[in-house]
């Protein structure tokens, strides 16, 4: 049976604007491209820290099938809950596995079966367990339960995306990285036939610093006191990749980048 499949996978959303702007575009991108699935970071929705129970469901409204986290995964105490009982919601499978959620599910769509997995970096991030330990635990678990899988590899160091990225090279169907907020020009199919990209950006203002307005950014960095931050609301951008699954499993044909200005 063919397997063949469009993705869309949608880079950290940033604050209501970030929401807003992917909520309003992905309506022409899934007639444009023929979405099957989309995939989302959700990790700085709430006011740039988090999620909550209700900016979840809105974003499940809006289309999107998965919601991936990271390192802000539990900023809001209200989402502990939700995060063990909805399947399509996934903090790092790499956390303690004390911690509220989990880290991979599977959703289905035309006879197709994605899996999906958050993984979160070692270095410089506070994952209480081995990341590459972890993601063939994972794999093992997804083993005969889905056709196309797809990781999102949270991390701050690009040589430890690039490393997972070589690791699970024919193994999955894509690693895309987040947290960074910056995307990188270095999305390619690796020789394996994994879609790669070490970071797709953010979904958000990108008027600030990473999703902060610039003005409090610049004055934390030059002043070295501590300052609260408040999300930016400057230039909002759409920054997410397209990955057409193969009809063979655990393949992709194509990964494609796209960086689009919200909707007016
Ligand atoms: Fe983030
Ligand atoms: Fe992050």
């Amino acid at each position: 049976m063919n397997k063949s499949a469009k993705i869309l996978f949608v880079g950290d959303i940033v604050g209501g604007l970030g929401k807003r702007t992917l909520l309003g575009l992905l309506p022409t991108l899934r007639e444009r491209f023929a979405l099957d699935f989309v995939v989302a970071n959700g990790e700085n929705i709430a006011g740039g820290m988090g999620i909550t129970p209700k900016l979840a469901d809105q974003l499940f409204a809006g289309g999107v099938d998965v919601i991936t986290l990271g390192n802000h995964t539990y900023r809001q105490r209200e989402i502990y809950a939700y995060l063990d009982e909805r399947r399509e919601i996934l903090r790092p499978a790499n956390f303690l596995r004390s911690q509220p959620g989990h880290g991979w599910c599977v959703v289905g769509r035309g006879g197709v079966r994605l899996g999906v997995v958050s993984l979160s970096g070692n270095l410089f991030m506070d994952a209480g367990r081995p990341l590459f330990a972890e993601a063939d635990a994972a794999l093992h678990a997804l083993k005969g339960e889905a056709d196309h899988v797809l990781v999102d590899m949270h991390a701050e160091a690009t040589s430890e995306k690039v490393g997972i990225g070589w690791y699970l090279d024919g193994r999955v169907t894509a690693v895309v990285g987040t947290h960074t907020h910056v995307p990188t020009a270095d999305a390619r199919v690796l020789p394996g036939g994994t879609a790669y990209v070490t970071d797709v950006g953010m979904t958000g203002p990108r008027g600030g610093v990473i999703g902060v307005k610039r003005e409090l950014a610049i004055e934390a960095m030059s002043t070295k006191m501590p300052i609260r931050f408040e999300t930016s609301n400057v230039d909002p951008w759409l920054n997410a990749v397209l990955i057409t699954a193969s009809a063979q499993p655990l393949r992709a044909e194509t990964i494609e980048q796209l960086l689009l200005p919200a909707a007016t």
